[in-house]
């Protein structure tokens, strides 16, 4: 198996590699892409810890050297929001930096998974997959954009509100990945059950949970060791796929007649990525008006991401 990570050096770059180091399986290659002069560091600091999983670091002028024979590309280059500013404020930065890295991966490994962790994750999962369209490499089952981060802190919400076993818990997120347009499918949660005024109070928390943590780093950035966390259990998953075991996980994917677009659904991962889009089931009354009243923000946001290729 072998993954890069795009962005390597940043905050989430940095957190996700090494849990990759030590958690992709025996025999693994790791190859860490960034644009800062610190990536080869990264890169041997990560070589001294003892698992079979071969490291080796690229600097700016190598990304083809990076991405040549990828199995697995994840993406977390780019800028991070700050107080005030909201996932649509990183739009015209890393719009441009998404369609180069996208450019380097038709170039390279046009076959890869590509898992998107750039924000606004709304709209980067749309350029990349116009990128490959135009090349004509697009092929809708491989290209995800990573919502876990929203599926990891609604587990730990509900955990710490209901007083059970985080490790029992699971909660569905669907729809896309900035403010209302992440749902938390609450009702489906089995083994508790919340009352009105808490779906009323944990939904809006889970939903701007990143700007709890924009603002408790005061300018430092934003979620960084839990997206880490988060994109690589992601990859796992996907290393499951690609070893024939039959996985399900959440993800925001190109949806056939569905909601929007782009939208955040149950899938089953194999050897070629998404299998199956599952449906997410029946929702609340909450649930379907939240579902409702966010659709044209979503969409809005998936055209702009369109419209940066194409327009
Ligand atoms: P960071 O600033 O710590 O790291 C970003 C890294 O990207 C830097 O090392 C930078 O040198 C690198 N970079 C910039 N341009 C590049 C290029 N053209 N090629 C390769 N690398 C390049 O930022 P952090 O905190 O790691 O966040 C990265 C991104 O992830 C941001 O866009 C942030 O909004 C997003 N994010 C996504 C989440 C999600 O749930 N999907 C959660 C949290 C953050």
């Amino acid at each position: 198996m072998k993954v890069a990570v795009l962005g390597a050096a940043g905050g989430i770059g940095q957190a996700l590699s090494l849990l990759l180091k030590t958690g992709l399986p025996a025999g693994s290659e790791l190859s860490l892409y960034d644009v800062a002069p610190v990536v080869p560091g990264v890169a041997v600091d990560l070589s001294h810890i003892p698992t079979d999983v071969k490291v080796a670091g690229f600097g700016a002028d190598a990304l083809d050297q990076a991405l040549t024979g990828c199995d697995i590309v994840l993406i977390p280059a780019g800028m991070p929001r700050k107080p005030g500013m909201d996932r649509a404020d990183l739009f015209n930065v890393n719009a441009g930096i998404i369609k180069t890295l996208a450019e380097g991966i038709v170039a390279n490994c046009p076959k890869a998974l590509v898992g998107i962790i750039t924000n606004p994750v709304n709209g980067t999962v749309p350029i990349v997959a116009e990128v490959f369209k135009k090349a004509g490499t697009y092929d809708a089952k491989r290209v995800f954009g990573i919502t876990t981060l929203d599926v990891i802190r609604s587990e730990a919400f509900v955990a710490e509100l209901k007083g059970v076993d985080v490790a029992t818990v699971k909660v569905p997120v669907i729809g896309g990945h900035s403010g209302t347009t992440i749902l938390p499918l609450l009702s489906q949660v089995e083994g508790v059950t919340f009352t009105d005024e808490e779906v009323a109070a944990l939904t809006p928390r889970i939903q701007n949970a990143g700007t709890e943590v924009v603002n408790a780093k005061a300018g430092g950035g934003s979620a960084t060791l839990s997206m880490g966390a988060a994109a690589a259990r992601f990859c796992m998953s996907l290393v499951k796929g690609l070893q024939g075991e039959d996985v399900v996980d959440y993800a925001y994917v190109a949806v056939e007649g569905g909601d929007a677009a782009y939208f955040a659904h149950p899938v089953r991962l194999g050897k070629n990525g998404v299998e199956e889009i599952l449906a997410y089931g029946e929702l609340s009354a909450f649930e379907e008006q939240a579902k409702n009243d966010m659709l044209d923000t979503l969409k809005k946001d998936i055209q702009e991401g369109v419209d940066f290729i194409n327009a």
